[in-house]
């Protein structure tokens, strides 16, 4: 074969052959085809598309290019869940130990951030001592005694995702349904889960900005893992705003802790027993109560239990910023939007984020939110709080988060529905 012909007939519009994907996938993995090959077929495939059998056979070499993990071993059922990424996601953190006390194994091999987006394990770091990197005879032993674990994909995980990824995020060429579905479903595969609830996000804070593209990506990924034999269903959920009251590494580990203690905001509680449910219905245990597992405890023991495992101590104080600013409301009124990206890109520049995949992050840094859409607010009235360590960075932080708050005159929603009579 010959990568120029490969390129050639995908920009070209055409279909490529079984044979062409699982040659280029391979030689790309090893260094045949060569970086710049790669990126001008990934921007073919951005532009031109793939058909249903051409993403399933993508996905499958992609799979091939490394090792497949195997959990048959375990005494109980495995469920994973995996999110397309979103501002204040916090949700695997308190969804883990939570699904684990129904006896079901949760193997969450999770990503660092990039861009406006968190990572999961950037978020567990700011926990003292916690470690991401596990062997996988440590997973298995972790699953079996604490039924949950969230760490590092270790590098034998679909190696030619991990180089595909990374050159995908410089060439402007991420945002593509087939190049989406296969990375998440190749690592998902291989990983050996025996069900998958996949939370695909849609507005301005995700990677798919409207419903139809979104469910489009949905659709994708269930049919590539039902067909690997994989129970996989898909919920679309909103990402126009944040998931809950804060976005930035140790604020979330502490938001999420509060979810564990019974408490936390309202969105993230619901969206986390959304997701059990389907993780437990997927699992065989249909008649579970993970409400109850939240309120009496029994979620924040797996909880500790998992973060000691890894070399985390549960009871350490989480570090705290050394400055904070406020940003407040200009106006009386009604917060009618608060826009997910912004806040994201600020929680990104206060020194959540990285910008190369190399950039250490702060544990710290991070955007509070006091409201959320809907509220009533007083001008003066303090609407978020700004973390770093860093306070240089507060003035691009607030010039980002400029356009993204926005009040208007009007009744808040709690106005709205205490004014509403019944019929
Ligand atoms: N997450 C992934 O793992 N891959 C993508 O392509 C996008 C999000």
């Amino acid at each position: 074969f010959d990568a120029v012909d490969v390129i050639r007939t995908k920009r070209d519009g055409g279909v490529l052959s079984a044979a062409q994907i699982d040659w280029v996938v391979d030689a790309y993995t090893h260094g045949v085809v060569a970086e710049e090959q790669m990126s001008a077929l990934a921007m073919a495939i951005f532009l031109n598309g793939m058909g249903r059998a051409e993403i399933v056979r993508w996905t499958q070499a992609m799979i091939r290019s490394g090792e497949r993990m195997d959990f048959s071993r375990l005494s109980r059922p495995t469920a994973d869940k995996h999110s397309t990424g979103g501002v204040g996601d916090k949700i695997t953190l308190p969804l883990a130990p939570l699904v684990a006390v129904f006896d079901v194994a949760v193997p969450q091999l999770s990503g660092r951030g990039l861009g406006h987006t968190g990572g999961t394990l950037d978020k567990l770091e700011s926990i003292p001592g916690w470690q991401a990197s596990l062997s996988n005879a440590q997973i298995l032993t972790q699953l079996e005694d604490v039924g949950a674990v969230i760490c590092a994909a270790g590098a034998g995980l679909a190696p030619a995702d991990k180089k595909l990824y990374a050159l995908r995020d410089t060439t402007a060429t991420v945002e593509a349904i087939p190049l989406i579905a296969s990375s998440i479903m190749s690592k998902k595969i291989a990983e050996g889960t025996d069900s998958l609830v996949l939370d695909v996000k849609v507005g301005s804070g995700a990677f798919m900005k409207d419903a139809e593209r979104a469910r489009e990506l949905a659709r994708t990924m269930v049919e590539l893992g039902t067909d690997a034999g994989v129970r996989t269903v898909a919920l679309l959920t909103d990402m126009s705003t944040p998931l809950g009251l804060t976005a930035g590494n140790a604020l979330e580990v502490r938001e999420s802790v509060e979810v564990l203690a019974g408490g936390g905001p309202a969105d993230v509680v619901e969206l986390t027993l959304a997701l059990a449910r389907e993780m437990l219905d997927a699992a065989g245990r249909p008649d579970a109560d993970p409400a109850a597992a939240l309120r009496d405890g029994r979620a924040m023991d797996v909880w500790r239990r998992m973060v000691a495992a890894q070399g985390g101590d549960p009871d350490a104080p989480l570090p705290v910023a050394r400055h904070t600013e406020h940003v407040v409301a200009d106006a009386d009124g009604v917060l009618s939007g608060l826009d997910a990206y912004a806040v994201g890109v600020a929680a990104w520049r206060l020194g959540a984020g990285r910008a190369r995949k190399e950039d250490p992050v702060q544990a710290v840094a991070g955007v509070e939110l006091h409201v959320k859409p809907g509220d009533a607010v007083r001008k003066g009235q303090p609407l978020l709080t700004l973390h770093t360590d860093t306070p240089e960075r507060f003035d691009r932080a607030r010039e980002v988060l400029d356009g993204g708050v926005v009040i208007s005159a009007g009744r808040s929603a709690a106005e709205r529905s205490a004014g509403q009579t019944p019929v």
